[in-house]
């Protein structure tokens, strides 16, 4: 499975890849807002940190304005993906940017239905929210394990990227129901890399060796 950092924190980013772990970032308006910085100059650094997909998200809600700012975006740098919401003009969208050879990422999907329109309009990437479903009373793992299910069914070729991630078990059963992507806080990538059996282990070894030493 693919790791993408789901943050506009270029520090997360940096420490992230320094790691060797990591395929891409998403960003969304919320994310690059929290930054307080310019957004074309943030979206750029993170392209030069992260050799992957990099998604930056429009603001329109009309098709027409979602492709303008697309073609602006994806002039920025080769790795820029844009990102559209989940609606009709996003899916109108979606169907001209591929066509034009831009790659787009559907975000704020929450239904299986979505998914199957987002695959049909030809999207390279389509984010389910498995967190603000969870929020909801909703299963969001069982829609990602149905979403796998419907690509395979027809071989589509766009990739799932597990978005709204709030645990370890969510990345996780990302990887095991074999998403192609999840888009992981920094904050959860962090604890991913820890287990209290690897820090007590590192601690006795390294008591063992003074002792030997003595
Ligand atoms: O990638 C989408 C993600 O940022 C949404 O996460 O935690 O705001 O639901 P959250």
């Amino acid at each position: 499975m693919k790791i993408f950092l789901d943050t506009a924190n270029v520090a997360e980013i940096k420490t992230a890849a320094s790691w060797g772990i990591l395929d891409g970032v998403t960003t969304n308006p919320s994310l690059v807002a929290r930054e307080g910085r310019d957004f074309k100059q943030t979206v750029l650094e993170i392209c030069e940190i992260v050799d992957g997909p990099v998604s930056a998200e429009v603001i329109s809600l009309e098709a027409d304005k979602m492709v303008a700012e697309g073609n602006v975006f994806s002039a920025w740098h080769k790795n820029v993906i844009v990102k559209v919401p989940c609606t009709p003009d996003g899916l109108k969208a979606t169907k001209i940017l591929e066509g034009q050879g831009i790659k787009v990422n559907v975000t704020l999907v929450f239904s299986v239905n979505q998914v199957l329109l987002c695959a049909k309009a030809g999207a390279s990437f389509i984010s389910p929210f498995v967190g603000r479903l969870d929020d909801a009373g909703e299963d969001g793992m069982k829609m990602i394990a149905e979403s796998v299910v419907l690509l395979k069914n027809y071989n589509y070729e766009s990739q799932i990227i597990v978005a709204s991630v709030r645990s370890l078990e969510h990345a996780k059963q990302a990887a095991i129901l074999g998403a192609h992507i999840a888009t992981i806080p920094f904050k959860i990538l962090e604890q991913m890399t820890k287990h209290p059996l690897t820090d007590a282990g590192i601690t006795k070894f390294l008591a063992d060796w003074e002792k030997a030493k003595k």
